[in-house]
Order: structure tokens, then sequence, then C-alpha cells
């Protein structure tokens, strides 16, 4: 009958998968034992990958064939790394972006536009080097709030370089577009135009990009979670409970896309007389506490309707720039603050794979359990496709 020490040598003919050297002088093999024809073999090997522990079971079990042993084999290996972040592809299109920010809304009008501006001019007064990309292709309104309304695109080879005002890299489609041009977006072209604007632009090096979202959850959100590693979400609302409800499916989108909810900006939260300077509701103020409290996330500010953010933003002067001292813009500079704060929370160093976790053909992003399996097995899935999941996120 076959012994330990036979069962040790025929385990130090089994090479670790992908590997010259074996189990054995890897020093995976942590324990064998033997008795009659009962035999347990305890590995713990370091890949949580399930590819290499089906190959070295069926190498074990062909390599001890021949000693007629019942065999046991108990592999331990450590957890698949989580999945906390988005992207069915894997790909990072604007490495040199340290984190991006996606401002999104459950519907139109709710002033996510005038928040990516605001916060985006605070963040940068804070001493970050930030960028705005306006990813409202059926309204961009990013080059009028930023005094760049018919600014001429400077091209170098075949990329364009962004726009500056107020120390912000800006670049919208409302620049590369003639004004007024209106132009009806398919699916692809979406995610053409989306990806163009980040792979096609000149970005610099930046420590956070703002993306200012057309309104809902469709192709551009989710081609943009594909396309970069969203660090961090932004929910904008204004606090009356039927716009809380749209805010809801956009803070669902968030998760099923694996971003990080840095927060919700309450926004048209009271107002505030411009000649008295009391305060009046006028949506309901506080509302967002609780939606908050639901999705696990923070508000990030409250901001109240002011005349000043609303001429501001006509104008081409944000308010957080030219009024400094305006209620409004110190709201968006604490807001700011805490966007940064939680940007500093999640990892820098994150590998690009671990925060955009691949998910084979036919499993869309933001379908539910079964893809973040699927995932961990396939992890040189390049594209996916397949059914919607059927919750609006816009997949198909
Ligand atoms: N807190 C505020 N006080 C006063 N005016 C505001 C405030 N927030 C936004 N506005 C104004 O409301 C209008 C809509 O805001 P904005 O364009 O930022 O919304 P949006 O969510 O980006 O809209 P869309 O969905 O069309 O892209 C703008 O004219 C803006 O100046
Ligand atoms: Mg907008």
């Amino acid at each position: 009958m076959a012994n330990i020490e036979d069962v040790k040598k025929e385990l130090s003919n089994v090479q670790y998968p992908g590997f010259s050297k074996s189990i054995i002088d890897f020093g995976f093999v942590k324990d064998v034992q033997v008795s009659g024809s009962a035999c347990a073999i305890t590995l713990d090997i370091t890949s949580s990958a399930p590819e290499v522990e089906e190959a070295l079971r069926k190498d074990i079990n062909e390599k001890l064939a021949s000693l007629g042993l019942d065999i046991t084999l108990n592999i331990k290996k450590p957890e698949a790394p989580k999945q906390n972040s988005n992207s069915v592809s894997g790909k990072n299109m604007a490495p040199q972006i340290k984190k991006v920010v996606m401002v999104s809304s459950g519907k139109g009008g709710v002033g996510k536009s005038t928040t990516t501006v605001n916060l985006a001019i605070a963040a940068s007064m804070q001493g970050k080097k930030v960028g705005i990309l306006d990813a409202d292709i059926y309204g961009p309104n990013i080059p009028r709030m930023m005094g760049l309304n018919g600014a001429e695109v400077e091209v170098v080879g075949n990329k364009a370089k962004p726009l500056n005002a107020f120390g912000v890299d800006v670049m919208s489609m409302g620049n590369l577009m003639e004004e007024g041009q209106a132009l009806i977006w398919r699916g692809a072209m979406i995610m053409k135009a989306i990806q163009q604007l980040l792979r096609d632009i000149l970005w610099e090096e930046l420590d956070i990009l703002f993306i200012d979202m057309p309104p809902g959850t469709g192709d551009a959100q989710l081609t943009l979670a594909q396309s970069v590693p969203v660090s961090a979400g932004v929910n904008v609302t204004t606090p009356q409970h039927v716009a809380l409800d749209d805010s809801r499916r956009s803070l669902d989108m968030f998760k099923k896309l694996h971003i990080p909810v840095a927060g919700i900006v309450e926004n048209m939260s009271g107002f505030i007389c411009p000649s008295c300077e009391t305060e009046s509701d006028i949506f309901g103020m506080g509302t967002c506490d609780t939606l908050a409290d639901s999705y696990n996330t923070q508000v990030l500010g409250n901001l109240p309707i002011e005349p000043a953010i609303r001429e501001g933003g006509d104008a081409g002067k944000p308010v957080t720039y030219f009024n400094p001292e305006s209620i409004s813009a110190k709201r968006y500079m604490q807001a700011a603050e805490k966007l940064i704060a939680f940007l500093d929370s999640v990892d820098d160093d994150i590998s690009n794979e671990s925060i955009q976790p691949t998910t084979p053909p036919g499993v869309s992003a933001c379908s539910t359990a079964g893809a973040s399996t699927a995932a961990a097995s396939q992890p040189q899935a390049q594209q996916s496709s397949g059914g919607s999941c059927g919750t609006g996120c816009g997949c198909h």
C-alpha cells in the first residue's frame, strides 16, 4: 500500500499552473495523511482564480491515480478580490486621471451642471488639479456656465486640447459642434462620443475629473462607467418627494455599476431672499438626510435657491469663483471638502483591474449576483453583450 512518501513523490511532479516549479517546491503542500487506502492532502495556494484550483485538482488526481488511493483534496486559497467599481471591459481610457467623479441625477433641471461647475472650481480652489468633462451630449451647458461659449478648440495632431477657465480644464461637445446644431444621438453614437471625449482629448494629469452627465440612467452613464474607473458618484437632487423618487433610481444605478457614492447634493434647498437674506422653504428642506441614510451615504451640501447661482451660470461667472463670500459659495466649498475627503478614502493605488472588474461576454455589468461570480472566473473578457438587466439603467 502507498505511504506518505509515495504521495509526496508524485506531488513533486505536479507543477503549479503557469510555473515550472512544483507545488512541493513552492511549499504549497501543507499536509499529507495516509491511512489505509484513504489519503487526505491539504494545499494552501496563492491564487483565488477558480481555473488554477481546477487545473491542480485534475493534475493531482491524474498523477496519484497509479497509487490506487481514495483521495480527499482540501485546497485553501485567498478570497477573490471584492468588486468595488464598474466597467465591463477592464480598460481605462484615461489613466492619467487620478479620480473620476460622475455627477448624476434622476431627472433633468435639478442643477447637475451648476453643481459640477461649482464643485470643480471649489476643488480647484482647494489646490487640486481639476477638469470638467461635459458628457451631456444632448444639452451641453458647461461652455456657457464656464464662460467658454464659442471658444475655439486647439487641435494637436488628431487630438483636441481642453479649454481652461478659472484654473479648470474643460471639454464639451458644445465646443466641438457647430453652435445650435442639434444631433439625434443613438446608442452606438452616444458610446462613441463619450469615449472620444475621454480618449481623443489631451487631458493632462488631473487629480479629479468631474463628469457632468445627461439626466437619467442611460447609455451615457453606462458607457462612462465602462470606459474609466469611476471613483465616486455624486447625486444631485431637489428636495421635493417627486424628485427624490427619481434620485433613488440614480443611486441604484451607482450601486449596480459599483460606483462608490460620495454623497447627495440637495439643491434648491430653501430660498435665500437677496434683499433680507432670510431663508424660506420652497421645495422642502432636509429631505435628503433620510435618503442619504438609506443609501448609507452623506449629504454633501444643501444649496439654497440663490439668484446669484443662476446669474453666475447664465453669465459664465460661477458663484464660487466670483462671489466667494456668498452662502452658496461657502456651501460649495464645504461640499468639495467632503468630496475630497471621500476621494482620499477611495484607494489611489487600486489597480485598474480590481477597480474595474471584468465581466464575461453575455453578462451585463449592471446585472446582479451572477455577474460577479462569472466575472471572477473570466478575467480576460473584453466585451459585454446580453440582455437588459430590466432596472432601467440603460444596459442592453
Ligand atoms: N441653487 C440654485 N439657485 C438658483 N438657480 C439655480 C440653482 N441651481 C441651479 N439653478 C439654475 O437652474 C437651472 C438648471 O440648472 P442646471 O442646468 O445646472 O441643471 P441640470 O440638472 O444640469 O439640467 P439638465 O438636466 O438640463 O442638464 C439653471 O438655469 C441654473 O442656473
Ligand atoms: Mg446639465
